[in-house]
C-alpha cells in the first residue's frame, strides 16, 4: 500500500475546451428535445429525482492529509440531497439506468471556484453507484450518451463514433453499470468516480450507508425508489459515512482515465464525515415544498472550494455542461446560509 501523494497532475490536450463546448451544446439539444410539448426543460441528464433535507458533519481527529478545505475543521452543516436516475427523460425506476446522488453542503466559508460565485456558501458532491465509469474520458461519455437518446440507434451510432474494437470493450461495461437493479437508495454505496483536490492531495469520494437492511428485491412501482426512501424516513434517519480515497500514483489511481477503479488495496478509504438524512415526512406539505425547491437547485461539481477543485477531463467537460443545462432550465440561485429549510 502506497502513501497519499501530492504528485498527481492533469493533462490538458490542445483544443479540448472547444470540444467540451460542443458537447455541452449537444447535451442542451437533448435537453430541449426532451422538453418539447412538456413546457419547462428539466435537467439534461438525471432528469428524474427526489430530494430531502440533510446534515453533513465533518469528523474530528482526521489525519493531517485529510484536514483540507471542507474537512479542515470539525463542524455540522445543513445540506440537501437529491437522488436521481441518470436518463435525460424520466422513466420507471425498474428500467436499467445510472443512479446518482447529489449533495449540497450549505454555509461553507471560503472562496469558491466559479467566476461570479466566489462568495457562494455551498460545496457540492455528485456521485453515482459505480466506482468508475464504463468510459475512459469525456469524449466517450458524450458520444455514447448522446447516441443513447435513441435506443434503436445506439449500437450503430456508437460503432460509428468509437469503432468496433472499442465498442466491443465498452458495451459490456456499460450494460453492467446500468443493468443491475437497486432495491434502495438508502443501502446503495455511491462513488464520485472522479477526483477532486483535497488541498495539495487528490481524492475520490464515496458514500457508504450505515443501514444494513438491504432488501434483495427491487420494488415494482414506477417510483419505488422514492417510495422506499419515504417509508424509511418516516421511521427514522438514514446515515452514510463519507469516505475519501487518496491518489497514490498514476498507474493505480489515474486522474485522466475514469474507467479505472481506485482499489481499496491501493488507496484505502478514510471516513472523514457523516451525511445524515434525518427522519422526515417527504409527503407532508413541508416535504413537498422541500422536494420542489431541490428540483430547482443546481448541483454541480464545480460548486466547490478552491481546495476541492475537480480534476481530469470528465470534470473539465462538466464545467461547461452543467452551466448550460442549469441556464436552460433557469435553475434557482445558490442557497445562502439562512435560505431554504431547516
Ligand atoms: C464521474 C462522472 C459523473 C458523475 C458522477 C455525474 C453525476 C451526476 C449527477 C448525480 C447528476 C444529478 C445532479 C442533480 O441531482 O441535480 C448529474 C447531472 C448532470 N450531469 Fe453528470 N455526472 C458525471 C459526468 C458527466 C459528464 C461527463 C457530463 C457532460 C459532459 C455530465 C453532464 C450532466 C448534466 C448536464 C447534468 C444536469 C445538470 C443540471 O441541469 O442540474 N455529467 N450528473
Amino acid at each position: 500500500m502506497a502513501s497519499p501523494s501530492t504528485e498527481w497532475k492533469e493533462t490538458v490536450p490542445a483544443g479540448e475546451a472547444t470540444a467540451f463546448e460542443g458537447y455541452a451544446e449537444a447535451l442542451r439539444e437533448m435537453q430541449r428535445r426532451a422538453a418539447v410539448g412538456g413546457g419547462k426543460p428539466g435537467r439534461a441528464l438525471h432528469a428524474k429525482g427526489f430530494g430531502a433535507t440533510a446534515s453533513f458533519t465533518v469528523l474530528p481527529d482526521l489525519p493531517a492529509h485529510a484536514r483540507q478545505g471542507l474537512f479542515a475543521t470539525p463542524a455540522t452543516y445543513r445540506a440537501y440531497v437529491r437522488y436521481s436516475n441518470g436518463n435525460g427523460t424520466p422513466q420507471a425506476d425498474g428500467k436499467p439506468d445510472v443512479r446518482g446522488v447529489a449533495i449540497k453542503v450549505i454555509g461553507v466559508a471560503g472562496k469558491k471556484i466559479i467566476p461570479g460565485l466566489e462568495n457562494a456558501k455551498t460545496q457540492d458532491f455528485l456521485l453515482i453507484r459505480t466506482p468508475s465509469l464504463p468510459f475512459r474520458d469525456a469524449h466517450e461519455f458524450v458520444k455514447v450518451i448522446t447516441a443513447a437518446s435513441n435506443p434503436l440507434l445506439l449500437l450503430p451510432r456508437v460503432l460509428g463514433r468509437l469503432g468496433l474494437r472499442r465498442t466491443l470493450g465498452l458495451l459490456p461495461r456499460l450494460a453492467k453499470s446500468v443493468g443491475a437493479p437497486i432495491s434502495s437508495v438508502a443501502t446503495t454505496p455511491y462513488y464520485s468516480a472522479a477526483a477532486v483536490q483535497c488541498g495539495d492531495y487528490a481524492v475520490r469520494i464515496a458514500l457508504v450507508s450505515q443501514a444494513t437492511d438491504a432488501s434483495a428485491k427491487p420494488g415494482t412501482s414506477p417510483d419505488y425508489l422514492a417510495e422506499e426512501l419515504a417509508a424509511r424516513l418516516r421511521r427514522g434517519p438514514v446515515v452514510y459515512d463519507v469516505r475519501l480515497q487518496f491518489y497514490v500514483d498514476d498507474a493505480r489511481t489515474p486522474i485522466e482515465d475514469f474507467s479505472v477503479e481506485w482499489l481499496a488495496a491501493d488507496a484505502p478509504p478514510l471516513t472523514v464525515a457523516r451525511l445524515t438524512v434525518p427522519q422526515q415526512d417527504t409527503a407532508s406539505p413541508r416535504g413537498r415544498r422541500v422536494a420542489e425547491y431541490i428540483e430547482q437547485l443546481s448541483f454541480d461539481p464545480w460548486h466547490a472550494l478552491e481546495a476541492h477543485r475537480p480534476l481530469g477531463n470528465v470534470m473539465r467537460a462538466r464545467n461547461t455542461a452543467y452551466r448550460l443545462s442549469t441556464q436552460e432550465r433557469a435553475a434557482a440561485a445558490e442557497p445562502d446560509v439562512g435560505d431554504g429549510f431547516d
